[in-house]
């Protein structure tokens, strides 16, 4: 399976740049995300729904404290939202007993709000279709984000586990890269963060070069007016 590349914003504008340029797997999103658009937050899931189809991945967290409020609020969101629907559960206790519940009524699970080996493994057997290790969060505290990352991909391997892990929380290209080279199955990344990926000085001065070079042989014509 190619690593896939999910967005991890709200902002609508961004979302459908992305979708229409890069190609994207879906949207991730959290409460401190949703909060930073200021909008109503029934209207905008919709309008991200709408935006990237039913086929993409939508993973949208819940709020609720206990296993019991995680669980409805996941059973409301899909009904809601539709297509195909992530219910995003921190990896609390709670969590885990409502990623449980929320698997037995067949809604897909991303756990997230992951730090350690352990929380992904006891999150994959509770169910999780996806579990989300905060890389940059984890290299902020002197740990290192992508070696949490490459251990748990090593331990789905060892158990034969389903289980994708999606790595979210990046600032830099280099950590991206770096997840991609330990087998991590999907990151979740910032609109900006997704342009860096391809943003390459050189790569904008050869094309430069090729446009001068062109002009100096045909002038200001393009090829579909030389095969005229
Ligand atoms: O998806 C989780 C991610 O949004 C956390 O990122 O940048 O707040 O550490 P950050």
């Amino acid at each position: 399976m190619m690593m896939q590349y999910i967005l991890d914003t709200a902002h609508l504008e961004s979302i459908r740049h992305a979708f229409e340029y890069y190609p994207i797997d879906g949207v991730t999103t959290n409460p401190t995300i949703i909060s930073r658009e200021h909008s109503d937050f029934a209207k905008l899931i919709l309008e991200i729904r709408h935006l990237i189809g039913d086929d993409k991945m939508l993973h949208i967290q819940t709020t609720g404290d206990t296993a019991e409020q995680m669980v409805r609020e996941a059973v409301a969101l899909k009904e809601y939202v539709g297509g195909n629907f992530y219910a995003k559960i921190p990896t609390s206790e709670d969590g885990i007993k409502a990623m449980r519940e929320i698997k037995k009524r067949g809604i897909n699970v991303t756990a997230t709000a992951i730090f350690t080996q352990q929380q992904a493994l006891i999150a994959a057997r509770a169910g999780a279709d996806y579990v989300a290790p905060y890389v940059n969060r984890l290299d902020n505290i002197a740990s290192d984000g992508v070696q949490v990352v490459a251990d748990i991909v090593q331990l789905f391997r060892n158990f034969d586990i389903k289980t994708k892990v999606l790595s979210a929380s990046f600032k830099t290209t280099e950590q991206v890269h770096k997840i991609a080279l330990a087998g991590g199955h999907a990151v979740t990344i910032s609109p900006d963060l997704l342009s860096n990926l391809i943003y390459h000085p050189l790569t904008n001065y050869a094309i430069d070069d090729f446009n001068a070079d062109w002009e100096s042989a045909y002038g200001k014509v393009g090829i579909l007016d030389l095969l005229k």
